[in-house]
């Protein structure tokens, strides 16, 4: 069955298109989708969905009407047009995490524009969460407003963190006193790779805060866009004082996760 997975995210859309087969095991062919496609959701979550659906159909070599189930999810989830259900962010990350990854527990997906963290049951559905979608601080807004303040590419970020000797401390966990603070440091001379290390280091700070009610059992897999910063993932590393994996293309796992719930909905 071809399914389709649709994740709506505050900066990002992303589509996957699966072949899903109930009977097979589903990690081996889910963990590799036929297509995929992901661009900035811009001012038109609508407009967006249905252009990550088109580009991922593309890259699977299929039409339209080759999809038998679909889900929309993410932030704009509510404008995806055309989707069989809408489905929270929450089981669609815990969907595709586990499937990439059995062992997984706890799933800290670090998005755009929200931050979260889920515990899973054995069978990769959800048992609690937590979640910070109140303001930028720990999330990839926060990295973006940082690195324009520091005059880095966001990719570079990470980079400069590894090399840095000390980490400048950053008392202010929200973005405006933060971005302030970075100017601050940078008057001063400050290394940029200590306030980029330091920068990390508030991400990972922010989101222990977060899982502090929730019980962080291993295997903790790291997801969303900003998991593509290592720098934030030793940190939340450290951090948390656990081993964290980071499937390959992190950015996709909500989306993955829709198709997922599509072909286990529609089976
Ligand atoms: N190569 C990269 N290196 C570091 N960070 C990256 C990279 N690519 C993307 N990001 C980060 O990923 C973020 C977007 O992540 P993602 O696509 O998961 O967000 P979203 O789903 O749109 O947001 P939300 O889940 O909050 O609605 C950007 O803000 C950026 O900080
Ligand atoms: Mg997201």
């Amino acid at each position: 069955m071809i399914t389709a997975g649709i994740d709506v995210g505050a900066l990002t859309a992303k589509a996957v298109v699966l072949d899903f087969d109930m009977d097979r095991p589903l990690r081996q062919t889910q963990g590799r989708p036929l297509g995929r496609c992901l661009m900035p959701t811009g001012a038109s979550p609508e407009q967006a969905g249905g252009a990550v659906l088109v580009g991922a159909l593309e890259e699977a070599g299929l039409e339209a009407d080759a999809v038998q189930a679909s889900v929309g999810t993410g932030y704009g989830r509510g404008a995806v047009q055309g989707v069989d259900w809408r489905i929270t962010e929450i089981s669609c990350h815990a969907r595709g995490a586990w499937h990439l990854m059995p062992d997984a527990r706890t799933v800290i997906d670090l998005g755009g524009q929200d931050a979260k963290a889920i515990c899973l049951d054995e069978a990769g559905w959800p048992l609690d969460f937590e979640m910070n979608d109140r303001c930028a601080a720990g999330t990839g807004r926060f990295l973006e407003v940082m690195a324009a303040a520091l005059d880095v590419e966001l990719e570079e970020l990470a980079a400069l963190a590894a090399g840095a000797e000390t980490t400048a401390t950053l008392s202010s966990t929200c973005t405006v006193f933060a971005e302030s603070e970075v100017i601050s440091l940078l008057a001063e001379s400050r290394d940029v790779a200590e306030i980029a290390a330091g920068l990390c280091e508030t991400i990972a700070q922010r989101t222990l805060q977060m899982t502090n009610r929730l019980q962080v059992r291993p295997e903790v897999v790291l997801c969303g866009g900003v998991a593509l910063n290592a720098g934030v993932h030793r940190a939340m590393e450290r951090a948390l004082d656990m081993r964290i994996v980071v499937p390959p293309e992190p950015q996709l796992v909500g989306a993955l996760g829709a198709a997922i719930l599509a072909g286990e909905r529609a089976a």
